[in-house]
């Protein structure tokens, strides 16, 4: 296992270009299952999630082609139907084969993803959704295992806004017969990026980027051609990196409409925030200030986000109280920014955030991919060095981002532990 030592102290300067959205991509490269022709994304991020679903989609019998930043899918040899629990249990996105493996070939099995470091991460209403649609859903030894002889469209209404439910959804209804609703539907990007790769496929979808999606169901889906999304949470992440060391960055090909929330915030703590078409200029000249934050679906404050903001506040002027309403352990983070001085007190689903002047650097554990995010954002901020371990998990979500903050003038070096 790799560890990051940063030297904290140097301010962000420069210009940083953003990869695909991780997020985006992983429910791209799963549509691939519902055609036989070749499926082609590009601005594929190369990053440890990546690799686990290409692992997996080659587990079932895809052929993968994988360029640069991009990866050719055919799903027309697919002949086994099961995700194993080694790949699920690493990756919960893994579950997004479900809808299309029962969609187009009638069955799926695949292993409950289990919890995480940042709380369980049930699939009931991706379940009930196929349920609904006539597949006959059963557990067995930690697997679902899924059966229709063909999906029917039904209209389902989601208890709570799932973004990989709604996408699993949506893909098995492509391919259903009849017509699908969707109400309560998640709004992210991400999901309105994979309604336009479905698009192109030829499927009818309608209402996407609100609460209530469409779907009419179509025989068979051809291939097609698809750039990914920018990666919008990288996007805030290097925003915050700006912020948080007092620097000046200006963040390429990415799209700032994704990150209104982010951006009014920022905005709101005293940073510089400036909007280009596909470019984002973010400079400090202080101290930002303490702002409150809420976490919440689209278009909100993206719970994504949560983590690298409470490194930006703990080292604001005032305090700030920064609530996690998505998930319910998503506060990892707060242990490993207290051994660096931050003073921050957690009662309930709410941190309750005062801002110190310097965080000073320490040895840290990163937990989840978003809490190794904050550490590394605290470490470069903190007087004296900081080695985050266990990168794995930043190598989950983050495409070379030493060799990005090496650009950006940081001092960071990636060591095996
Ligand atoms: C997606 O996860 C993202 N992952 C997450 O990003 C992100 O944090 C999350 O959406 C929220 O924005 C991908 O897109 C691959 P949810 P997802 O289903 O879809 C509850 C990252 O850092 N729920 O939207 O798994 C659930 O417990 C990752 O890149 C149910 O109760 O999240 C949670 O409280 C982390 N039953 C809430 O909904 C279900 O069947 C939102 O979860 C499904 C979800």
């Amino acid at each position: 296992m790799d560890k990051l030592v940063i030297k904290g102290g140097v301010s962000l300067r420069g210009e940083v270009e953003v990869s695909g959205a991780k997020n985006a991509a992983l429910p791209a490269m799963a549509a691939c299952l519902l055609t036989d022709a070749p499926v082609s994304l590009e601005r594929v991020p190369r990053l440890g999630d990546v690799r686990t679903i290409i692992t997996l989609l080659s587990h079932l019998g895809v052929r993968a082609d994988v360029g640069q930043d991009s990866v050719t899918l055919r799903a027309a040899g697919v002949d086994q139907f099961e995700a194993p629990y080694r790949l699920v249990k690493t990756m919960r996105a893994s579950v997004l084969v479900l809808g299309p493996l029962v969609a187009r070939f009638g069955r799926a099995r695949v292993s409950l993803p289990g919890g995480c470091a940042i709380g369980p991460r049930p699939i009931n209403l991706h379940l009930s959704g196929l349920e609904k649609m006539g597949a006959e859903i059963s557990l067995d030894a930690g697997y679902v295992e899924a059966k229709a002889s063909r999906l029917k469209g039904a209209r389902i209404a989601f208890d709570v806004q799932t973004v990989t439910g709604t996408e699993n959804l949506m893909m098995a209804a492509s391919l259903a017969d009849g017509v699908t609703v969707l109400e309560n539907a998640a709004c992210e990007p991400e999901v309105t990026d994979l309604a336009a790769l479905l698009g192109r496929m030829g499927a009818r979808i309608d209402g996407v980027g609100t609460s209530t999606i469409t779907i009419e169901g179509v025989e068979n889906l051809q291939g097609a051609l698809h750039e990914v999304i920018p990666d919008r949470i990288e996007t805030g992440t290097f925003m915050v990196g700006a912020a948080i060391t007092g620097g000046d960055v200006t963040i390429n090909g990415c799209l700032p409409r994704h990150l209104e929330a982010v951006s009014s915030k920022l905005q709101e703590a005293g940073v510089g925030v400036e909007e280009g078409d596909r470019s984002l200029r973010v400079w400090a000249d202080g101290p930002a200030h303490g702002v409150h934050v809420r976490t919440h679906p689209y278009p909100g404050f993206a719970t994504d986000m949560q983590a690298q903001m409470m490194a930006l506040m703990a080292t604001a002027e005032g305090t700030s109280v920064i609530t996690e309403t998505v998930f319910d352990n998503r506060f990892t983070h707060v242990n490993e920014l207290l051994r660096m001085g931050a003073n921050i007190k957690v009662v309930g689903n709410a941190a309750f955030v005062r801002g110190v002047p310097r965080l000073l650097g320490a040895p840290v554990m990163a937990t989840d991919l978003r809490a190794s995010a904050s550490l590394v954002l605290a470490g470069l901020a903190a007087s004296g060095v900081t080695t985050v371990s266990r990168v794995y998990h930043l190598d989950r979500g983050y495409e070379a981002l030493e060799r990005k903050l090496l650009g950006l003038g940081a001092s960071i070096e990636r060591v095996p532990e």
